[in-house]
């Protein structure tokens, strides 16, 4: 079945559906790790929204034309939210990873004009067709890996007309846009000043009407603690929501300016200390962990035990992107959270599925099996849910609704 989600949908008969508990967001600290777990359940939707979820045997007479999925073999979970990636690009950077497994650093090779700033080469020579194509092509990958909401950064242009392209193409592949204008300084500029006098006054006034948030990556040899505050002043004053890249690779000050300007979100941390940690779990910002760029660009992983235990919240993302982390599966950032940041496969799922949605102001709509949410379902095709996390690198993702429509199955690869 496919089409615009107006038919009723009943996915029967599955094995198991799993779903974060209640009704809040952020998950902190033990509602975490909370789930609603029915055995021989069903998920009934109408319209694109989910009516209502329970046990076979409680299942309501049904009048009407009713479509039905048969779930059996498979468990339920909530489409996966990814909250973090760069999918607008053009190229890759295939030599870079061959270079970096023969000892280069991602800093050195940033630093020589590589890295980042190769594909804004690349994705600057591409036509907006192109770049839409290739949004396109990349959130047929996520979805294929149950990830059914996506934001997805600009980054890669850092022109007027390149970052805008971006930011219309991740909407148009359905995409959540964020405008990422603080990602590098572009060789036509000396320093960070005069590129952000620039994009401040060139493109955020666009920007600011495409984008629903801002992002910097503040960092050495990218953006410093000063230009970034300029640059996250500017675009709340216009409107947007902010975001940062922060303490990837040193302790930056990423987390206190994040605090001090109420952003929603502060994304990596693989640096971040005891202190930060601390400063966290006393604010309303989200830690976004990235466990695929840490193991793609062999660094430490981040302290995520501390921060959950400490209360803060943090949500799971894939940073899909061409140089430090080309992934696109959530279920294997499940897997990296279970192995690597001693997460529970409970606390995983909140992660990327309630507390990602957090992040993106859609909590209310997207990241729950729950009456009123919308239907986008992962059907995975184990007896368990937690094979999620457990079957690493497998091929777990049976079949995706999303708004009410099966838009993939394994055996159907049915097109989104
Ligand atoms: O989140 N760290 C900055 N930005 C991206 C990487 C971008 C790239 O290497 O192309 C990240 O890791
Ligand atoms: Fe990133």
């Amino acid at each position: 079945m496919s089409g615009t989600g107006a038919t009723r949908l009943l996915i029967r008969d599955l094995e198991q559906l799993v779903t974060p508990a209640g009704r809040d967001a952020p998950l902190r600290g033990r509602a975490l790790a909370d789930v609603d777990w029915l055995d021989d359940a069903y998920v009934l939707c109408t319209g694109g929204v989910i009516d209502s979820v329970g046990r076979m045997r409680d299942l309501p007479a049904l009048d009407g034309d009713v479509v039905e999925l048969d779930g059996s073999g498979h468990c339920a979970i909530p489409g996966l939210v990814d909250c973090h990636t760069h999918p607008s690009f053009a190229g890759d950077r295939v030599e870079e990873f061959s270079l970096r497994a023969a000892g280069a650093s991602y800093e050195e090779l940033h630093a020589a004009g590589g890295g980042i700033l190769s594909t804004v080469r690349a994705t600057r020579a591409a036509s907006e067709d192109e770049l839409e194509r290739a949004v396109r092509r990349h959130a047929a990958w996520m979805l294929r890996a149950g990830t059914t909401t996506f934001e997805g950064k600009s980054g890669y242009g850092l022109d007027r007309d390149t970052e805008l392209a971006s930011l219309r193409a991740v909407a148009a592949a359905g995409g959540v846009p964020t405008w990422l204008g603080a990602h590098a300084v572009p060789p036509e500029f000396d320093d960070a000043d005069t590129y952000l006098d620039f994009a401040l006054s060139e493109v955020l006034p666009d920007a600011a009407g495409l984008a629903e948030a801002a992002d910097v990556f503040l960092e050495r040899g990218a953006f410093d603690a000063a230009p970034a505050r300029r640059y996250l002043e500017a675009c709340r004053a216009a409107g947007l929501s902010l975001r940062l890249h922060g303490d990837q690779f040193s302790e930056s000050g990423a987390v206190p300016l994040a605090i001090e300007l109420g952003a929603c979100s502060v994304d990596h941390l693989e640096a971040t200390g005891a202190d930060g940690a601390r400063a966290l779990a006393r604010s309303d910002v989200v830690g976004v962990l990235l466990p695929v760029s840490a193991l793609f660009l062999g660094r430490p992983m981040p302290p995520a035990r501390a921060l959950v235990d400490s209360g803060a919240a943090v949500a799971l993302a894939t940073d899909f992107n061409p140089g430090s982390a080309f992934c696109e599966s959530l279920p294997l950032v499940c897997s990296l959270a279970c192995t690597q940041l001693r997460l529970s496969p409970a606390e995983a799922l909140g992660a990327c599925t309630v507390n990602a949605a957090h992040v993106l102001g859609r909590a209310g709509h997207v990241g729950r099996l729950a009456p009123g949410f919308a239907a986008d379902v992962v059907l995975l095709d184990a007896p368990d849910w937690r094979y999620l996390a457990y079957h690493l690198g497998g091929d777990v993702v049976g079949a995706v609704v999303r708004g009410g429509d099966l838009v993939w199955s394994r055996s159907r690869r049915t097109a989104s």
